[in-house]
């Protein structure tokens, strides 16, 4: 990282991330890119004036407005409560439901209007418009049901394990109706890592699907229910029901049987509840509205907790801002709802603001790189948000793709992961056919919604930058030692945000230690102030300011690899490793991927007396896709001879990522045994 090197990044060295940094680091300033004047035209937000409304001695009351998106029970009394840092509790007295905002509420105007558009998989199945009196209908045969049938109440928590479909959704918001948390599992996620997140969560209940369509294959979904429920009550938590829809309602489309007692086919007991209505539980503002897991620094996943009352303001106010999303557009997220993206930018913030979403079950590139734009061509979809993974591969596999289809979007989004100018400039050129404005939104799973972007209509873009803060968001660099890095230095640190904002995750899921610990303790001055300008929130991403304002994102500082956009614990693919019994230290790096971004290199040594063979590599590669998913399968296996070693006995990531990414791995001769690294560089490449 040359000379922006930060005392940090230069002791840091042992951390895999820094090289992440210094490639960011030496890309050249872009230039700018201005909105289409079509596009401002139309923007609900022009007037620059708008950051004056929420600067920082405005706050809080400044997010008043964030509030008066939505319709409320009772009014709230007090825009945040800062009295225990960093604990915030936004909207205090307020009572408020999310379902009956992003339903109920729309009926008058909208009853006939698209909420859910349900593309499947497989092009010859029709597309399902899902209108929102059919949405409100089906989520109150089903909330009636899991009070009734189920016997849940506000407060319980649910674990979700589905795919993208309409059903989803639908779940979530009859979840919302009753008060009850849901906690929707990335349904690539395996049985496993299903079953930790109901153990963690305490679910009494698991709904899932029977079988979902991916890359041109229905896949069984059902038979990782059963693992996970029987791997949750070894962990102590036992399932009493499993909610099962069919893809295919009427036809159970998968080998596992069903459990007696137990498995439930969801749509069959729906019928008993045809034409039943509950009404909206009025929960306080701070209620749990859900949980959402995601990887940290320990191999255990953190249940991210959101409140009802702020989080839905946020998503509400930034879909619209940010989104620019209008009643008469036509919305696509192609994010999984499995991820936090696709709660806020599928789920909660658009049908808040009566939306038509799109539901896309597949993968972008099936059957072929023309079909988001097929779907865009026929839904008339205006409005496109994805990650730079997909934007890769879409730009590799029919990068003249676009070109064939009659769509036009006014707006694109791009998010996840650090996006590279050039692919940055086909996205522009190519998808949004020199049209569409593009905002590179950063934020993350416990954030709730964006903090950094370019206004649409305001700024102009520059490719590979985020924005600055989005009105009412103040980020700010720190380095090691607490100060603060100005804009316009060169200078890399650790980006923080200097106030709390309504979209921030509540805690961590019983565990407040780690929430105070991981996000707020390391700028904390003063442990002991109720003052909330002493508790800077962390987000654990290297990044550096622009003269302009611009954040450039470098990536992780923790031991985090993003791979396709998605967040993956090193130390959970580690662990998974260590489960082989072969196997006697494990080791993950990031390698730079044309398509993915990153994808994790495993290295690992065997217990003495062992000999490497392919077999192992096998049973170690098996081993993470069935505790973690097939979105953490190794790259590659390196069965090394020993690891690389300080003196004190920690392995040498740093040297393992350069080996990995074919680069120099530096200076090792400060290693407890520097002669591995060329037997290891001969295995590696
Ligand atoms: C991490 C958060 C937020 C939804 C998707 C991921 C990286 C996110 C950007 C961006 C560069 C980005 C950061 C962040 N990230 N957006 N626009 N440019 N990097 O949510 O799984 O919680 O991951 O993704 O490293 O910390 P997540």
């Amino acid at each position: 990282m040359s000379e922006g090197k930060s005392p940090r990044h230069a002791a840091e060295q042992e951390s895999a991330d820094v090289s992440e940094a210094e490639i960011a680091v030496h890309w050249p300033e872009e230039d700018y890119v201005l909105p289409a004047g079509q596009f401002i035209a139309q923007a609900y937000l022009t007037n620059p004036g708008v950051f004056e409304r929420f600067s920082l001695d405005r706050f809080p009351e400044c997010f008043k407005e964030f509030a008066d998106l939505l319709d409320w029970y009772k009014y709230w009394e007090t825009t945040v409560d800062t009295s225990a840092p960093p604990f915030w509790r936004w909207f205090v007295g307020g009572r408020i439901n999310a379902c009956h905002n992003c339903v109920d509420r729309h009926l008058a105007a909208y009853r006939n209007k698209t909420a859910i558009h349900f593309v499947p998989e497989p092009e010859h199945e029709a597309v399902h418009h899902l209108t929102y009196q059919e949405l409100f209908v089906r989520v109150n045969e089903l909330a009636a049901l899991l009070r009734e049938f189920c016997d849940l109440k506000a407060g319980d928590r649910v674990t979700l394990h589905m795919p993208m479909v309409a059903e989803l959704p639908i779940t979530m918001l009859a979840c919302a109706r009753i008060g009850v948390i849901h906690s929707q599992v990335f349904s690539g996620f395996s049985g496993t890592a299903c079953a930790e997140r109901i153990a963690d969560s305490e679910s009494r209940l698991l709904i899932t699907m029977d079988a979902y369509h991916r890359s041109g294959e229905l896949l069984d979904h059902k038979e990782k229910a059963d693992i996970a429920v029987a791997e949750a009550a070894s962990a102590g938590q036992q399932v009493e029901k499993v909610l099962i829809w069919q893809r295919y309602p009427g036809k159970y489309s998968s080998a596992a049987r069903l459990v007696k007692g137990r498995d439930v086919i969801l749509n069959d007991v729906l019928a008993g509840f045809r034409g039943r209505r509950v009404e909206p539980e009025p929960m306080p503002a701070e209620a749990p509205l859900f949980l959402m897991y995601t990887s940290g620094t320990t191999g255990r996943p953190k249940g991210c907790q959101h409140s009802t009352g702020g989080y839905l303001s946020y998503v509400a106010w930034t879909s619209k801002y940010i989104q620019d999303i209008h009643p008469e557009d036509v919305y696509w997220c192609m994010a999984d709802i499995g991820w936090i993206t696709g709660h806020s930018y599928i789920v909660y913030g658009p049908l808040a603001l009566a939306a038509s979403s799109v539901v896309y079950e597949g993968v972008p590139t099936w059957p072929d790189a023309g079909r988001p734009w097929r779907i865009a061509e026929s839904l008339g979809v205006n409005i496109f948000h994805t990650s730079p993974t997909a934007i890769r591969a879409l730009r590799r596999n029919g990068p003249d793709e676009p070109a064939k289809y009659n769509y036009h979007f006014k707006h694109m989004t791009t998010v996840g992961e650090p996006i590279e100018p050039e692919v940055w400039k086909w996205y522009h050129r190519e998808v949004g056919k020199g049209e569409a404005v593009i905002v590179d939104t950063w934020w993350q799973t416990e954030n709730g919604g964006f903090l950094c972007s370019t206004l649409p209509g305001i700024h102009p873009m520059k490719p590979g930058s985020t924005g600055p803060g989005i009105p009412g968001i103040h980020p700010v660099i720190f380095d090691e030692e607490g100060k603060e890095i100005p804009a316009g230095s060169g200078k890399a640190g650790n980006i923080c945000i200097r106030n709390p904002w309504p979209g921030i995750f509540q805690t961590v899921w019983k565990d407040p230690d780690r929430y105070v610990r991981q996000y707020y303790a390391r700028y904390c001055k003063n442990p002991d102030s109720k003052d909330w300008r002493d508790w800077p929130y962390m987000a654990g991403d290297g990044a550096m300011q622009a003269a302009d304002g611009y954040f450039r994102i470098l990536g992780r500082i923790d031991d985090v690899i993003n791979v396709s956009g998605h967040r993956l614990g090193t130390k959970e693919i580690e662990s998974a490793a260590l489960l082989v019994s072969e196997v006697a230290e494990a080791a993950v790096v990031p390698v730079a991927d044309e398509v993915k971004g990153k994808v994790p290199d495993l290295y690992v040594s065997l217990k003495p007396g062992l000999l490497p063979s392919t077999k192992i590599a096998n049973k170690v590669s098996a081993a993470v896709v069935s505790q973690i998913g097939a979105i953490a399968r190794p790259h590659r296996v390196v069965i090394v001879p020993d690891m690389p070693k300080t003196r004190s006995g920690k392995i040498m990531r740093r040297v393992l990522a350069a080996i990995s990414n074919r680069q120099e791995p530096g200076d090792v001769s400060t290693l407890a045994n520097p002669e591995v690294v060329e037997r290891i560089r001969a295995l590696a490449t």
